[in-house]
């Protein structure tokens, strides 16, 4: 009762009611940015945009002194901005490990995007049009999540995947997020989400059945290490970005690189950290930085840009400037760091980076989980070839059925599907594909939630 005894404390404790929903584990209130731009003309209260929420905060995982950072999109018509009761909620993971997913609300998806003075910019392909949308933090340590404990990090799969199923659970049952409760859930990410996702969508299906599990979207997705590493040497060279003599001379650090990570993935977790070297330094580096490679003043992520190394080095810098200026406003405890890239995430899921996780991928498929691989054309790191390569070989029920479908085109490349899998190209998109082809993407999120697949094109 001590609490109550100071009419200051009352009032603070009353204001905090008023603003601040705090469910269990859930602490978070609406988001009022300053230069938020105003929602889309013809868009009023009466219509039902004073209602449609922005909401960040943290949810503190149950039993540890880790907190995960969120921002939470409520989806809505694009023209009236009334909220869309029946919208899927989709989740957004980045990559790295150690990325942060402001990545995805600033430059990808989220309602505006951020420009070279920290202005708020409509974006007017938000994926808000057709799905909520969850942002995340993710593993501990990324971005503006953090633990009490300065040593504590994520090291495996395993630990990402009940830690994100443990949050969505008390989402779905805190009572700002009441809304939802007939919302499916979309599990969706890019890059080294290409490990936390199947990972995620498999401890799920097997452990956490009140979860309504839909459909994983993998954009660009690293999945597979061996047909990753193995796609280098051969895109590059199809690209003519590296001579056909750093094509060979790769060529054995390649078989130790595969064995390696054959090793870490079958007998021997032991060898996951020497093939993550192996692949790391004697494929990846040696290719970049080898005689007569064009890579090193390329765009990895979008080898159309050129004479840049570090191309993606501004949005870093747009990120963190903007957290800086903002941080009170987003909830964000004092001592807590910002690097749009960390470094820790990174290094403790180091040896995880050869591991491959589309094993998990096949049972999903067969158990009614919808799958959408999406790949750009222009993108090194997480290029079409291996992509392809690892999604022809995966094990279900209609493998040798998936072997004969063709590719279709649609607007924006070509696509297969069979079921509940679709892989998609998608022409002149690098790495982040939503940054470098919004209005397509967006068309394909929502042929794809509607449908399962893009419209193919008409026949003239
Ligand atoms: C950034 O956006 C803000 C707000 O819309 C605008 O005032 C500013 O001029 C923009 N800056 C640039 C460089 O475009």
């Amino acid at each position: 009762m001590w609490l109550l005894r100071s009419p200051a404390r009352l009032l603070v404790l009353l204001a905090a009611a008023w603003i601040v929903h705090a469910s269990a584990q859930l602490t978070d209130a609406p988001l009022r940015l300053p230069g938020r731009p105003a929602p889309q003309s013809g868009v009023t209260a009466a219509a039902g945009a004073s209602q449609a929420e922005e909401r960040a905060g943290y949810f503190g995982i149950p039993g540890t002194q880790r907190r995960l950072f969120y921002w939470f999109f409520q989806a809505r018509s694009p023209s009236s901005g009334a909220p869309l009761a029946s919208a899927p909620l989709l989740i957004w993971l980045q990559g790295g490990p150690g990325c942060s997913s402001l990545f995805g609300v600033f430059f990808e998806h989220g309602p505006w995007g951020l420009n070279a003075t920290l202005g708020l910019v409509p974006n007017p392909h938000t994926w808000a049009a057709a799905a909520n949308l969850l942002y995340i933090d993710q593993p501990i340590g990324t971005g503006l999540s953090y633990s009490r404990d300065a040593s504590d990090k994520s090291a495996s799969q395993l630990d990402v995947a009940k830690t994100l199923a443990a949050f969505l659970q008390a989402f779905y049952k805190a009572p700002q997020y009441g809304f939802l409760a007939r919302s499916n859930l979309i599990l969706a990410g890019e890059s080294f989400a290409g490990h936390y996702l199947p990972a995620t969508a498999a401890h799920i299906k097997a452990n956490v059945p009140a979860l309504p599990l839909a459909g994983v979207l993998m954009v660009a997705p690293f999945t597979n290490a061996p047909a990753m590493y193995e796609s280098y040497a051969r895109w590059a060279l199809q690209r003519d970005l590296i001579p056909s003599a750093l094509f060979k001379s790769v060529q054995s650090a390649l078989a130790a690189c595969k064995l390696q990570s054959a090793l870490c993935n079958t007998v021997d977790p032991a060898a996951c950290e020497p093939a993550s070297q192996t692949c790391e330094y004697l494929v990846w580096s040696a290719l970049v930085r080898g005689t007569g490679s064009q890579l090193a003043a390329r765009n990895l992520y979008n080898v159309r840009d050129t004479g840049c190394s570090a191309c993606y080095a501004y949005l870093d810098q747009r990120l963190e400037a903007y957290v800086a200026a903002n941080r009170q406003r987003l909830g964000v405890p004092h001592k807590v760091g910002y690097s749009a890239c960390a470094d820790p995430p990174y290094m403790a899921l180091w040896g995880d980076m050869t591991r491959s996780y589309d094993d998990l991928l096949g049972a999903l498929l067969d158990n009614d989980v919808n799958v959408m691989v999406v790949s750009g054309d222009d993108d090194f790191v997480c290029n079409s070839l291996g992509t392809t390569r690892w999604v022809d070989a995966l094990i279900w029920s209609r493998q040798a059925g998936w072997a004969s479908v063709k590719p279709a085109s649609w607007n924006g490349g070509t696509f297969r599907r069979l079921g509940p899998l679709a892989f998609v190209r998608v022409n002149r998109a690098g790495h982040m594909v939503p940054m470098d082809q919004p209005a397509l993407s967006l068309q394909l999120l929502q042929q794809w939630l509607a449908t399962g697949q893009p419209a193919a094109k008409k026949r003239p």
